[in-house]
């Protein structure tokens, strides 16, 4: 047994990370250009002003693409490069730098899958209120439609938004990432309301607009459950406690998200600890938009933690377990029951939108990176992975998180997660090892692992 035949293989990427020219060519600002400069946001002060300079060097990159046999990527579209106030007057210059990007890809033999939202929200619209303006959701909507009229004779594939867990969970309620803010909690219920509606819009003008029939998910992350041994009461522990949430910190849930994008409606308890605060924000019709029927469910999956845990994974449990260089906990059985959970709750085809590892990569003295630790990772999860497909998940891919090296949020450019290394003094790329290793895992369709 194996994966299906139209297995997705790729790899992934986002806008801020990778692209850089911040400020060139007619795109506005965005909250992380701005946010990213102030004093202790990010590690060592760094930015993603150039980032890997992928504006300007994306013909290279999708050459290096193609000879990691990359069939499928993942990448994030900058909304202000398209809309620079974020709704309104169009880019040209932006619109054409994606085109020459998918043309690339295309002729190189890639599928690009597009995320229209990656974090980079529109500055202009940051302060007309951003998401807690309750016409955040046309704005969405409008840039939605924008993109699927230039590129849906290019792309076919398209994500919503990447991980409203930790862009609102870090950026609005603990204030970590940009913009940097700590929400009360009615304000956390109206964004995240927004946001859903936001979603849910974006889906019906993807479905309207599209020039060729589009596949539309989004990418979310949250907690991932593993039972603590195999026994029924575990296995039903891990499945309970991963749909779970909670009265504080319920934006990091899978639930919060999942359950009115997929199922239609708020989870129970969300009534239960918010009531009337909740109950009010819901307009007739509302569910029904953001329930716009999806074709497959992301999944951005790096560890899990088990129920043998206190406290999560910071517990005895995982005493002694390998870390990687975000120093997260490695748990190999982390895909094998996630999709198996989101899959059995949700119903609907499960792609990894990104799974990956940070190590503490550089090119050794015979010019190469050798990088085992990251092979071994893949191996691991993607065995795991496998397993839940042969036991009935429909998992329709796996993207690998990332691509190259890139700018990991407030964690700055040492943390490494790419199949290619940057050497970002230079802008000089080198394939690793693990590159190299993806391109078997991908000819075989994972037969070698
Ligand atoms: C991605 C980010 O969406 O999530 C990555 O863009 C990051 O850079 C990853 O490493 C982290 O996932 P999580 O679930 O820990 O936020």
């Amino acid at each position: 047994m194996s994966f299906k035949k139209d297995f997705i293989w790729g790899a992934a990427s986002a806008a801020y990370q990778i692209e850089g020219a911040y400020d060139e060519d007619g795109k506005g600002l965005n909250i992380w250009d701005l946010y990213s400069h102030e004093e202790g946001v990010v590690a060592h002060g760094e930015t993603g002003d150039v980032a890997c300079d992928h504006y300007h060097r994306y013909k290279e990159d999708v050459r290096l693409m193609k000879e990691i046999g990359i069939k499928y990527y993942r990448m994030s579209i900058s909304w202000t490069r398209i809309l620079p106030k974020g709704t309104g007057e169009i880019n040209r210059k932006g619109v054409d730098f994606y085109n020459s990007l998918f043309d690339e890809l295309i002729t190189n033999g890639i599928e690009p899958m597009v995320t229209l939202f990656h974090w980079d929200y529109p500055y202009e619209l940051h302060c007309k209120g951003g998401w807690l303006n309750d016409e955040s959701s046309d704005w969405f909507e409008e840039y939605a439609a924008v993109c699927v009229k230039l590129f849906s004779d290019k792309v076919r594939y398209w994500m919503t938004i990447n991980e409203p867990q930790v862009f609102v969970g870090l950026g609005y309620d603990n204030g970590e990432f940009a913009p940097c803010i700590k929400s009360s909690l009615p304000e956390i219920l109206r964004m995240s309301h927004n946001i859903l509606l936001a979603h849910g819009k974006a889906v019906r003008a993807i479905r309207a607009g599209a020039k060729r029939e589009p596949v539309i998910g989004f990418a979310p992350t949250g907690p991932c459950i593993t039972p603590k041994d195999n026994t029924v009461e575990e296995i039903e522990k891990a499945r309970y406690q991963s749909f779970d949430m909670w009265p504080k910190g319920f934006v990091f849930s899978n639930s919060w998200w999942g359950d009115p994008i997929v199922l239609g409606k708020y989870p129970d308890k969300a009534f239960e600890y918010f009531g009337d605060t909740l109950r009010n924000l819901i307009k007739d019709g509302d569910m029904e938009i953001i329930s716009s029927p999806i074709d497959f469910y992301g999944a951005n999956i790096y560890r899990s933690s088990s129920t043998g845990t206190v406290n999560g994974y910071d517990s005895n449990e995982y005493i002694g377990c390998p870390r990687n260089s975000m120093d997260w906990v490695i748990t190999d059985d982390a895909l094998y029951w996630s999709a198996k959970f989101l899959y059995e709750r949700y119903k609907v085809p499960i792609l990894i939108t990104e799974n990956g590892m940070p190590c503490h990569d550089r090119v050794s003295l015979d010019g190469k990176v050798h990088d085992p630790n990251r092979i071994d990772y893949v191996t691991r999860y993607v065995k795991g992975l496998k397993k839940a497909a042969e036991e009935g998940a429909d998992v329709m891919g796996y993207l690998y998180w990332s691509i190259m090296d890139n700018f990991e949020w407030t964690s700055g450019y040492d943390k490494r997660f790419g199949l290619i290394y940057v050497d970002y003094l230079t802008q000089e790329r080198t394939i690793k090892d693990s590159g190299y290793w993806y391109k078997g895992v991908i000819d075989s369709n994972a037969e070698n692992i």
